[in-house]
């Protein structure tokens, strides 16, 4: 894998809340150290596409990601648009001979993601989807340990992504035919991403799970939305759960625990845990720490992380190892056949909330 002409020339498809937020900061903080050039972005919504351009000096500005993508010199593109437009920008993307990272959640539902992947792998290009949470200092470190076998065998994990009243309110997420869901596709992906991969990536064959739609609609609770300063959701624009509880067996005997909300009575604003439990200790990204058992009980050996900002630099990190893959120097950290598998958890815990019933996961 290589670059076609010199530095890896990358593109952004979608130019709303995370490309303005992270992608495009990001590719320009890697064009400044010399890893790449930024030499085009799309949006349907010229306006945008021409903000986020004269924001971040991009040269070259598209409404129709096809035209992008008819460009010879172009290496890879980030896919930042809504879930409904992963799968077609993808494919399109990856036909055209590019590489791509696109944002999670991988596709809408698993059969998009599965044709994703079969086209990745017939064109022997990248596809990586945008976890950032992997890369932190503190997941690197309990990911680490799981893997020289300090914890002993991962048996059970918990992963929470719950906020008390943060609904994405711009855009489409509240909308289940445009975003796929409501928080399990949109924040629990990230849970489940970042659990599975730190109790080492164990095959899901089977989910019990319930999902609720008690708070959204409630009088008075749209106008409590607060988070991040998003401001009132619309409760007609809003046909999604608001909170998903589930339980997934894997083949090797594994479980876990996913709890994930919008809405929710709790007292803190955001919960974001991943835990998991082995034979000989059990880490957790929040509260950090990492316990291992060497006869005398579980003690803490959990390194100095860097906090704050340092300490959550994820979503840099990830087109930084996006780079290194088109440029051959790395293997993609989110494998596509892994977020396949958080795809099929995700279709699954949908089914089994809708009817009640236990849903086996197959291939
Ligand atoms: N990794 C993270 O932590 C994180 C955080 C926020 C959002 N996301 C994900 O990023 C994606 C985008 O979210 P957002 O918050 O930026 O949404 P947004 O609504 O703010 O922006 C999406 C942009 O895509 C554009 N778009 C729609 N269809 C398009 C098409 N066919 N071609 C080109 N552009 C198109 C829209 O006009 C809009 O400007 C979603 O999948 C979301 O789940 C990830």
């Amino acid at each position: 894998m290589a670059a076609k002409n010199g530095k890896p020339k990358v593109a952004i498809i979608g130019c709303g809340g995370i490309a303005n937020g992270s992608h495009a900061p990001s590719l320009k903080r890697l064009q400044e150290e010399g890893a790449c050039e930024v030499i085009a972005c799309v949006d349907v919504n010229a306006a945008a596409a021409q903000r986020m351009a004269d924001t971040f000096n991009i040269p070259r500005v598209f409404t129709d990601f096809h035209e992008l993508l008819a460009l010879d010199e172009l290496d890879g593109v980030s896919v930042a648009t809504p879930p409904f437009v992963h799968r077609d920008a993808t494919v399109a993307a990856l036909r055209a001979g590019k590489h791509v990272l696109c944002e999670k959640p991988m596709a809408m539902n698993v059969a998009e993601a599965k044709e994703m992947l079969a086209v990745a792998r017939e064109t022997g290009n990248i596809l990586t989807i945008g976890h950032g949470g992997r890369f932190s200092a503190a997941a690197q470190a309990i990911h680490d340990r799981v893997e020289a076998g300090d914890l002993g065998e991962i048996y059970y994990g918990k992963a929470a992504a719950l906020r008390k009243r943060g609904v994405p309110s711009r855009g489409v997420f509240t909308v289940k035919k445009l975003n796929g869901g409501g928080p399990l596709i949109d924040i629990g992906v990230h849970a489940l991403d970042l659990t599975l991969w730190l109790m080492g990536s164990p095959r899901p064959v089977g989910v019990y799970g319930a999902t609720y739609d008690k708070l959204a609609h409630r009088p008075g609770i749209a106008a409590q939305n607060s988070l991040f300063n998003w401001g009132p959701f619309d409760p007609q624009k809003y046909d999604v759960e608001d909170l998903c509880a589930g339980f997934v067996r894997f083949d090797n005997g594994a479980t876990l625990f996913l709890e994930t909300s919008w809405l929710i009575n709790q007292p803190e604003a955001e919960v974001r845990r991943n835990e998991v439990y082995g034979t000989a200790g059990s880490a957790s990204t929040n509260p950090f720490h990492i316990l291992v058992d060497t006869g005398d009980g579980p003690k803490d050996v959990a390194p100095e992380v860097p906090s704050g900002r340092d300490g959550q630099q994820g979503n840099f990190l990830r087109f930084k190892r996006f780079l290194d893959c088109i440029e051959g120097r790395a293997e993609p950290l989110v494998k596509p056949e892994e977020s396949l598998d958080v795809q099929r958890i995700i279709d699954a815990l949908y089914q089994s909330g809708e009817t009640g019933k236990l849903v086996e996961i197959g291939d």
